[in-house]
């Protein structure tokens, strides 16, 4: 069955290059894109038109980095630096996730907010708890969000009543493995939490079961000053943080990392090296007092760098918001440093928060024709109809002062979610 989106289509096509296509048309055989026209092709004159209008047609966008059962908590706790903010904060709200129908209780809310900020793709982190995570998995499925849920593993340096043992931690992951091929859409991800929460016998034990089933790795590096310093005295004979992932082989082109705040020209080549994925998380590094990410130096240098929420050291779910933090927090790197070459540009936010996370995925960038189309249809005709104001302009305009209430429709695998 044809069908066709009318609008403005903007796609991010590369880190420096938006796809423009004013007043088009984005047709679809059931679901999956065909192309983007000017005009109807005469050939596919039958489709039915869904018409948007003056709207803005985007790529839906990817959460490269979220905590689920951190969720409820957002924006409280704002006044700790990470390691305490974890104990005061994280840790006992991850604990009520031993219970499964409270985890399925706001898990739900979470999945349908997700859609609603146009979010169809996700890398998150559950807590320890399988069952729990199984249910995230359950739930962000039903509301039509994609992507990679990784049970987290936390054998030490936490609180008793939210650390595994080692054999506990292991036997748990092979179970939540096992449980998780009944999804089709949501994925495992492998989730140390971060170096200082797991022995070096369950870093290994992850590395070989990375390497026995080809799965993905996710976790945190070089995010707070404190945590590089821990990291430091807990694995004596690693030079830097990034070596204890590297040691165990957690660390290379399907690995995200989430933050990179302090991370060196050695740290970044080894990333670049080994085709790293780091997650830029601008609004839980100002929350948690971070820093200031190098990341046009990293988008320079070609890393592929994601956004996330980090929710909820994170204060927003918005991508939108998360796209405004991030230019925002390069532009304060810049005037801090006297330094221009610390801005990003619209491009390369937008591509960050879509196409990046599109391709560690698996997928192309933009709307790629073969590919079930992830979209969301951003309405701006609300706001002053400025003579001359470009598509970009418009983009530019919409990620600084639009979000969930400006949504209009959501697209999430070919299916309108919203
Ligand atoms: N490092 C280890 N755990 C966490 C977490 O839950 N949030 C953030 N921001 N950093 C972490
Ligand atoms: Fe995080």
């Amino acid at each position: 069955m044809l069908t066709a989106l009318k609008g403005n289509i903007l796609e991010a096509l590369s880190p420096d290059i938006l796809g423009v296509h004013p007043n088009s048309y984005l047709v679809l055989e059931n679901g999956a894109v065909v192309g983007i026209y000017p005009d109807l092709p005469e050939n596919m004159a039958e489709a039915s038109v869904e018409d948007y209008g003056d709207a803005l047609i985007l790529q839906s966008f990817a959460d490269m980095h979220l905590h689920g059962p951190q969720y409820e908590f957002m924006g409280t706790g704002m006044d700790k630096p990470l390691l305490q903010w974890l104990e005061s904060y994280a840790f006992p709200t991850e604990e009520r996730y031993a219970d499964p129908a409270y985890a399925r209780d706001h898990y739900r809310i979470l999945a349908e907010d997700l859609i609603r900020n146009g979010t169809t793709r996700v890398a998150m982190f559950s807590s320890l708890h399988t069952d729990s995570t199984l249910i995230l998995m359950e739930e962000l499925e039903k509301a039509g969000v994609t992507g990679y849920v990784g049970k987290v593993n936390m054998d030490r340096n936490a609180p008793p009543y939210l650390c595994e043992t080692t054999e506990e931690s292991e036997q748990e992951t092979l179970r939540w493995l096992e449980a998780s091929k009944a999804f089709t859409l949501v994925k495992p991800i492998l989730t140390p939490r971060f170096a200082p929460s797991c022995t070096e016998r369950l870093l290994a034990f992850l590395g070989r079961l990375k390497a026995e089933r080809d799965l993905p790795v996710q976790s945190h590096l070089s995010e707070n000053l404190g945590e590089i310093a821990l990291v430091g005295e807990l694995f004596p004979d690693c030079r830097q943080y990034w070596e204890v992932y590297d040691k165990y082989g957690l660390f290379d082109g399907r690995t995200l990392m989430a933050h990179c705040v302090h991370s060196d020209e050695r740290e970044r080549a080894a990333m670049k090296l080994r085709g790293v994925h780091p997650v830029h998380c601008a609004s839980s590094n100002n929350s948690l007092m971070s820093g200031i990410s190098p990341v046009a130096q990293m988008l320079r240098e070609g890393q592929s760098v994601c956004l996330g929420s980090d929710v909820s050291g994170g204060t927003t779910l918005s991508m939108l918001r998360t796209m405004a933090n991030s230019i925002c927090a390069a532009k304060d790197r810049g005037s801090m440093m006297q330094d221009t070459a610390q801005v990003i540009s619209i491009e390369q936010a937008y591509y960050m928060a879509t196409s990046a996370g599109q391709s560690f995925m698996g997928y192309k960038t933009g709307f790629t024709a073969g590919e079930r189309l992830h979209a969301v249809v951003l309405d701006d005709t609300g706001l002053p109809k400025l003579p001359n104001i470009t598509l970009r302009e418009r983009l530019i305009r919409a990620v600084y002062r639009l979000d969930d209430r400006h949504i209009r429709a959501v697209y999430s695998e070919g299916v309108r979610r919203l």
